[in-house]
């Protein structure tokens, strides 16, 4: 099967190319093409992502991005897509509010044929709604070109399958057992969900007020680092321990004790705000402010995860979201769940899959096209910012 998919859900425009073998999750998988097109530095002058932006930055990347894909998969057949008077109006009316993006499909046409599609992955949320629009928007018009069905995927679901893809063998892991618990943790998210099996979510647990994401983002701007902060704080705070530098500041761990599963970062983000106002920081402040935010943050996520996965006495704990390329984080979980929950395997993505990208969509298209897990709503898909798993 022959999947293209489309990520346009925040601020990566991304294209991919991906041959499944089999039935979810006993697949295997080939990525043939990857096109990948991060939006940083149109919005680093605002410190965060301006969804207006996002959207045009997506429909003048989509192409781009498809066709660095199909050249990549060797699969692009180099002569025109016979395409009639009448498919050029239905694309231009699919594509009539994403400035440019019919214009440049059309003379990709004029160009370049695609190889025969299977399915078309797109996420329809959750998101920011304009940006969606853009790849639903697309999904649909090479759908008309190809004829391939479209599949709309969950965002959260593509995060979720892509801690448990296997990069060296290119497969699922298939042998999960459950109960499972999910912590996502991403730009928009932070949720434990309860898995009592493949597709079977239950939110137990969720942020407040700003994402863990948001939060790393919003304290780099505080430390005047550029966006995207998690990064940045998280090679601040690596100096910082190599240092073994002092506590700058006392930091909460808000709701570390509160008896539910439920998240707070927006008065760990002040606290910073009120530790380095009006201060010129030296550099080994900065590292020590940046160490002192990354264990508030990781105390707290352990804390409530490790109860959560008690509560069900879960044998499988998947991390995934952007915020799961943090390599602080990640051994932080792996220590702990050695010593305190040995039973219960802990699973990271692979760094190339943390952060947004369309390969995880395809494998979420994938599992939702191949097995009883229904693929909800495929006939007239809308973008829905708020999609919840
Ligand atoms: O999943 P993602 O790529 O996009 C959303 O769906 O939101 O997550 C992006 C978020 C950003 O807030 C970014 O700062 C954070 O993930 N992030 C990190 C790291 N890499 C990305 N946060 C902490 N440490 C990292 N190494
Ligand atoms: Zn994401």
């Amino acid at each position: 099967m022959l999947i293209i998919s489309i990520e346009t859900s925040c601020d990566e425009t991304a294209v991919s190319l991906v041959i499944a073998d089999g039935e979810f999750p006993h697949a295997s998988y080939e990525i043939a093409g990857n096109g990948l097109w991060s939006q940083v530095d149109a919005h680093a002058q605002y410190g965060g992502v301006f969804p207006m932006v996002a959207k045009r930055e997506h429909a003048r990347t989509l192409v781009p991005m498809l066709l660095q894909a199909t050249e990549q998969s060797d699969l692009l057949e180099n002569h025109p897509t016979d395409l009639s008077e009448a498919d050029q109006v239905t694309l231009r009316e699919l594509l009539a509010h994403e400035e440019g993006l019919a214009d440049a499909l059309i003379e990709f046409c004029a160009h370049h044929s695609l190889p025969k599609i299977d399915l078309i992955a797109v996420t329809s949320g959750p998101g920011l709604e304009p940006a969606l629009w853009v790849g639903v928007s697309f999904a649909k018009a090479l759908a008309h070109i190809t004829g391939a069905p479209v599949v709309p995927v969950n965002h959260m679901e593509g995060h979720i399958l892509a801690s448990i893809y296997d990069v060296e063998r290119d497969d699922m892991l298939s042998d999960i057992s459950f109960p499972a618990v999910a912590l996502l943790i991403s730009g928009g998210h932070t949720e434990l969900i309860n898995m009592s099996n493949w597709g079977t979510y239950d939110k137990v647990g969720q942020t407040r007020d700003d994402a863990v994401g948001e939060a790393f983002d919003k304290v780099a701007r505080l430390l005047g680092l550029p966006y995207p902060g998690g990064p940045q704080i998280s090679r601040l705070a690596a100096e910082a321990r190599k240092a073994n530098l002092p506590e700058f500041a006392p930091l909460p761990r808000p709701m570390i004790n509160s008896g539910d599963l439920d998240f707070s970062f927006s008065g760990l983000k002040t606290a910073v705000r009120y530790a380095v106002a009006d201060k010129e920081l030296t550099d080994d402040e900065r590292a020590a402010v940046a160490r002192d935010f990354e264990d508030a943050v990781t105390a707290t996520l352990l804390k409530k995860t490790s109860t959560a996965v008690a509560g069900t006495s879960a044998q499988t704990l998947i991390v995934g979201g952007g915020v799961s390329a943090n390599q602080f984080i990640k051994r932080a979980f792996e220590s702990h769940f050695l010593t305190v929950h040995p039973d219960c395997t802990v699973y990271f993505p692979a760094p190339s899959l943390a952060t947004d990208n369309s390969i995880m969509i395809a494998l979420a298209g994938h599992a939702r096209a191949t097995s009883a897990l229904s693929p909800a709503g495929a006939i007239d898909i809308r973008a829905d910012g708020n999609k919840s798993l």
